[in-house]
């Protein structure tokens, strides 16, 4: 078994046991507190499920490093670093909304988001029981499906997802960006967990996605999602946690998006 796969099988199983434990958390109660800003919260299930991760993967792998959400990052000795968001779509985990997910990353090179190499990646739903799945040069799969981007979008426009900040400051922006890609939009989409958006493109459910203000976490899997889907990821993905942009589409409708969000694409870096 390579490398990669191995990392696959092994983000798959916790994904899978994490999920099912955020879900049963779910069903007990919520404990919410917040975070950046009022918008922007934790809830127990979060740090409990984060911590679950951690201890299964430094059991399984103890040389390996960490950067997940909710707690300390950890330097890696064996080259490989695992990216977690243990719950993507926390405000619709806490409203019930059923879009959110478990987003595990493995990533080689450097622990530098900028210069990683995401090899393996699973984007698990616990509650539609999808579990999405892609390795470097392996393909992206749902099940047995395996799993393509769209291909030419026509005059009607894409279906595109974005995602605004929960900073009040960005809201202008945001709008702003919005305006610019609607012309090319057939509708808008806002899924509430950046995991699931670029799983969605992977799977060919949306045309594109689009985000100003992601973190690694967000979409250190789901890029990875894309890519082995055919699709092109750009914007500045390695940008500054909180500061990245991600765009991602099929190959023809990428260079339509990318080129009105291009002033963004050149102020994420960082
Ligand atoms: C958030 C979700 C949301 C996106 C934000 C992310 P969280 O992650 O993915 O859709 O718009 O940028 O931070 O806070 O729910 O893990």
């Amino acid at each position: 078994m390579t490398l990669a796969a191995d990392l696959l099988d092994i983000a798959t199983r916790i994904a899978r046991e994490a999920g099912d434990l955020a879900a049963r958390r779910r069903r007990e109660g919520l404990e919410i507190a917040t975070k950046s800003v009022a918008a922007d919260i934790v809830t127990a299930a979060d740090r409990e499920v984060e911590a679950f991760i951690r201890a299964e993967l430094a059991r399984e792998r103890p040389d390996d490093g960490f950067f997940g959400e909710e707690s300390a990052a950890q330097e890696s000795a064996s080259g490989v670093t695992w990216v977690v968001d243990p719950i993507d779509g926390t405000v619709n985990y806490a409203y019930g909304i059923p879009a959110w997910a478990v987003s595990i990353a493995a990533v080689e090179g450097t622990a530098d988001p900028a210069t990683w190499t995401a090899v393996a990646g699973v984007v698990y739903n616990p509650v539609s029981g999808e579990m999405f799945r892609a390795s470097r040069g392996g393909g992206a799969w749902l099940g047995e499906q395996r799993l393509s981007v769209t291909g030419e979008v026509g005059p009607a426009g894409g279906l595109i997802a974005t995602g605004f900040g929960y900073d009040p400051a960005t809201h202008a922006p945001t709008l702003e960006r919005l305006s610019r890609v609607m012309p090319i939009a057939r509708d808008i989409r806002r899924i509430g967990a950046a995991s699931l958006d670029l799983a969605s493109v992977a799977a060919g459910r949306l045309d594109a996605y689009y985000e100003k203000g992601t973190h690694p976490w967000d979409h250190a899997a789901g890029v990875l999602l894309v890519e082995e889907a055919g699709g092109r990821v750009g914007g500045a993905p390695g940008g500054r946690p909180g500061n990245a942009m991600v765009v991602a589409a099929g190959p023809d409708f990428f260079d339509r998006l990318a080129a009105l969000l291009e002033p963004e694409l050149r102020t994420s870096e960082r």
